[in-house]
Formats: C-alpha cells, structure tokens, sequence
C-alpha cells in the first residue's frame, strides 16, 4: 500500500461477538405477530451472523396457554416461510434450544411472579449473570401494566453489580401529547431514562443511517446544504398495500400517527439537523430535539391551508386490487380515518428560513417507495437559454444545419435544477440528477443520473431488527428516541390534529363543511396534495 493514504481494513464482523454481552432477553406478546415475523427472525439471523453471545436466551411470554415447545413450533413455522431467513437445520436447532416461554396476563402479580422464578432459574442454567431485556411487543393499552408489574416483581433494578436491565417500547408511543407525556411519566416512574429504548425502525434501516454519514463524511455536500443553494426538500413514504388486515389498529390511528409522527419526522430530523459534536447517542439526539423545536408549529385554523389528509376508494395498486378502505375490516363505514397526508412544514432556522419541506405518506399508492429528495436551486445564470423543449433551436444555413447561439431550450423551470434522491427503499441507494449535453451537433441538454446503488456496492442491507435489537443488547441508544424528542414530535401532531378537529367541529355546526378528499388506490394521492406545492411553483419529485 502506498504511504500516505491507508485504507482502513473493513473489521471481520465476528469481531462483534466478543463484546456482545450475555443477555436474557423477555418478549411480552411472543405469540404475537411482530415477534414471529420480524424480533425472532432479526435475532436468528444474528445468532447465524455469530454477532450474538454463546449465552444468551429468549423468553416469551404472552395471554396464550403455549409450553416451550409450542413457541419453537410457532417460531419455526413463520421463519420457514420467511423469504428473508436461510434457514438452516443446524443453526435452527441452536437457536429453537435457547427459546422458553411463560404464559400469564400482563397485569397478572401472579403471572409475573412465575416469569421472575423462570428468569432466575434459566439465567443459572446458562450462566447469563443479569442482563435483562424487557421487549414490549404488545398492543400499546398493556404496556403501563406490564411496566407496572415488572416493578411490583422487582424485575427492574438490575440483578447485580455489572449486571443491566434494559426495556424496549414499540411504537405507537402514545397517541397524542397528553398520552404520550402520560405514557413517558409512567415508565419513567419506574425505569430510568437509560434503561429505556424507544423503537423507530426505521432509524435502523441502513439507508436512513446513511443519511447523516452522506452528510458528515463527506466534505461537498454540507457546505450547501442550506437555504442558499436548496430549494426545497421532499421526502416521500408511499405504500402499495393498503390496511391489509390491520383496520382495527388503523382506524384509531391514521397515517398522521401511524407514520408522520415517527417514521417521517425522523426523516426530516436526520435530513436538516445540524452537525452533532460526536456519533453517540447524546450528542446525535439533542440535534434531533433542536431540528424539532425548530419546525414552526401550526395553529390549528393554519392547518387547513398546510396540510392535506385524504382516504382511499378502491383501485388497483401496484398490478393488486385494493378495496376501498371503507371497506376494509374493522373499519366505520363512515370512517374519515385518513390513509395519506401531505404536509408542508417550515423549519425557523438559519440553515433553513424559507425552504419548504414537503412531507407525504399514504397507503394504496401506485408503488412502494421511501424516498428523501433535496432540490437544489438552479444555476444563477442560464447561458443555456430555457425556454420550452429540450432541443436547441436549429437553422438552416446554406443548405447545411447548424446550432443556433441561442442553445439550449428546456422544458420549464423544473427540469434544470439538480435533485439529490437518497432511496431508503426499495432500490436503496442515491441518485443526483444533473444536466448532461446529448452527442450532437447542437446543444441539446438532458437531464442524466448520478448512480449510486446499495445492492452493487454492498449486496441487501440487513433488517432494521437486526440491527436495533443488537444495539439494545451492547447499550447504545444513538439509534433510539429519547423522551423529548417523542414529546417533541407528538407536540407538532396534535397541533395538526386540534386543527383537524376544529375543522370536524365546524363542519357539524354546519359552519363550514369539510369532506375529506378521496383518491382511487393505486394513485399517488388527491389533487389537493398536488395543489400545495402547484400553488408554490413546484411539483412532487418521487413518482
Ligand atoms: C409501520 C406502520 O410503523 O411501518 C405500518 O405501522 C407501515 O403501517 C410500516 O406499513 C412501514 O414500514 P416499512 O419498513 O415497510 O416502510
């Protein structure tokens, strides 16, 4: 290797397995489906990466009547027809050894008296020394009994000197402010913030973690990452499926809450928050609070005019028929729970004054598709004139035909400017769109991409599980939501969702009527969504 420059050798991964520390790790909801389907996956995967210690162990519990054996006959049929799992006899046989479950009522002394006596007993069998890891994968309405319960039992403190006791909370977090305050105060009454790690999986997609190494490692992009050289900022969750089964989970919550509160705020934090002083979990988090404080927040009579709700009627999406939501199991038949919104935030900093940020999720949309997309403002002089069409003008001079010095004409304002695309999935990768010359004698400009692709330079990147269950176990919260920032968030949704109820208010007071928009599945949302850009000149970027 020359001097100078020295490549840093990629560490063989295994390396990991040294510092994971033993751990028994407690699933409340095992027979559930977001623990067959994504937590027992994520973590047989890591057991076959050999990123999990030699001891550690997984015990389930849940209302079902099920012995141990019947949780490994659950786990083993849902990974068996998990299309993301290599399944393997072997490993499958080690990894089903370390599985255990107790059944009990998640507001049960009793029921949690025995999962104590089953802890106490498994960690000695296996030699774990206390690590504890408590997984809420429940229906939200029992995790102030089981934080409850796992006090009463003494299951909280850790069990000795070097020993931890960790709790992971799935999403929703709340529901609004006011419950996710309540929420927070509750586990907080009994967990120190430390101990708790609130789930966003989408901070575990590598992509989305890509987001702030584009940004900080590399030195071109920051220094025009602001409001002189962006436009505007767009940033696109879209889904093909629509509520698939889940109606009685969606009605209570919509995709305001369902999506923009978590998955999209977060989006928007890593996109504009300033530079932290360090990668960790402190100094990444405070950015994350000072880039929320920074969105202006809405009155609720604003709310109209910068946000856009909407709900599906049947259509095909992505080559499948999808009824319409009001058709959907579970759902009101006049239900105005919304499937989509688009929402046109501003952030009140020096980076930022004046940028727009559009945000916009929904189910039943023609693709699925995460997407971040930066637009930056065009070249300050045009000396290749644009006007419409991408041909420069061409005239006939003595029989033969020459480009004209007017050059190049383009086809509105839109199609010069450069869009930064990260792709958090699927196709993950970066695209920036930049203007090319087609070969020719004339000037005739098109626009080319700038290619970057996760799968050619790195292969599929893991599940986020994998990657946010492993970070639970070795301590760091960098990648989890710390209790301001979820109140943070939820403060800037329910100023949306008091003006969505003055709007329902004064609709049924007859004062002024408000239906919700409708769009046919397989669509890319209402034209009222299209509108609030139309209004500023601009156009969604990801279709
Ligand atoms: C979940 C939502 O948080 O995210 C679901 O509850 C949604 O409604 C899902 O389908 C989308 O996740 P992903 O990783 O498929 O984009």
């Amino acid at each position: 290797m020359s001097e100078g420059i020295i490549l840093e050798e990629a560490p063989d991964i295994h390396e990991q397995f040294q510092v994971t520390p033993p751990a028994l790790m407690v699933i409340f909801g095992a027979s559930g489906d977001l623990a067959n389907r994504k937590l027992l996956p994520a973590i047989y995967r890591l057991t076959q990466q050999r990123l999990m210690p030699p001891n550690y162990i997984i015990l389930g519990y849940a209302r079902s009547p099920l012995s141990d054996d019947d949780m490994r006959q659950r786990a083993r049929t849902s990974m068996l027809a998990n299309p993301e799992v290599e399944f393997q006899n072997a490993d499958w046989e080690a990894f089903a050894s370390r599985l255990f479950y107790v059944s009990g009522d998640y507001d049960d002394a009793e029921g949690f008296q025995r999962l104590s006596e089953r802890i106490t007993t498994l960690e000695e069998q296996w030699n774990i020394g206390g690590n504890r890891l408590f997984y809420l994968s429940t229906p939200p309405s029992v995790y102030e009994p089981i934080v409850t319960c796992l006090g009463v039992a003494g299951l909280v403190e850790p069990a000795g000197r070097q020993s931890w006791t960790r709790i992971v909370i799935e999403k929703p977090f709340g529901s609004d402010l006011h419950s996710a305050h309540k929420l927070n105060d509750h586990v907080l009454s009994v967990f120190d913030e430390e101990q708790v790690y609130r789930i966003d999986h989408y901070l575990g997609k590598e992509t989305v973690q890509n987001v702030l190494v584009f940004r900080f490692a590399n030195g071109i992009f920051e220094p025009i990452w602001n409001r002189n050289y962006v436009d505007n900022v767009q940033i696109t969750v879209a889904e093909s499926i629509g509520v698939e089964g889940r109606g009685g989970y969606y009605e209570k919550s919509g995709a305001l809450r369902d999506m923009m509160q978590n998955h999209l705020l977060q989006l928007v934090s890593l996109t504009a928050m300033e530079p932290p002083i360090a990668f960790d979990a402190k100094a990444v988090r405070d950015q994350k609070v000072n880039l929320l404080q920074a969105i202006r927040p809405l009155l609720p009579e604003e709310v109209p005019e910068y946000v856009v709700r909407a709900q599906y009627s049947a259509g095909t999406a992505a080559t499948r028929p999808v009824p319409a939501y009001l058709d959907e199991n579970g759902v009101a038949s006049d239900s105005t729970t919304e499937t989509y919104v688009a929402w046109r935030l501003e952030i009140d900093n020096w980076r930022w004054q004046g940028v727009p940020f559009y945000l916009r999720t929904g189910k039943a949309l023609p693709r699925k598709a995460s997407e971040i997309s930066v637009t930056f403002r065009r070249a300050p002089h045009l000396l290749f004139d644009s006007t419409e069409g991408f041909e420069s003008s061409v005239s006939q001079i003595d029989g033969g035909v020459r480009s004209t010095t007017q050059g190049l004409r383009m086809n509105g304002d839109s199609l010069s400017r450069n869009v930064l695309t990260m792709r958090i999935q699927p196709d993950e990768g970066i695209t920036l769109k930049t203007l090319a010359k087609r070969p020719g004698p004339s000037v005739n400009l098109t626009p080319v991409n700038l290619e970057f692709t996760y799968g050619h330079s790195f292969g599929e990147p893991p599940d986020a599980y994998q990657r946010l269950l492993l970070d639970v176990v070795l301590g760091d919260s960098t990648l989890f939501t710390r209790r301001d920032e979820v109140e943070l968030a939820w403060q800037r949704i329910t100023q949306v969702l008091d003006g969505w109820r003055m709007q329902e208010e004064l609709t049924a007071n007859g004062r002024k009527p408000f239906r919700l928009p409708h769009y046919p599945a397989g669509t890319w949302g209402p034209s009222e969504a299209d509108f609030l850009l139309e209004k500023e000149g601009q156009h969604w970027v990801t279709e």
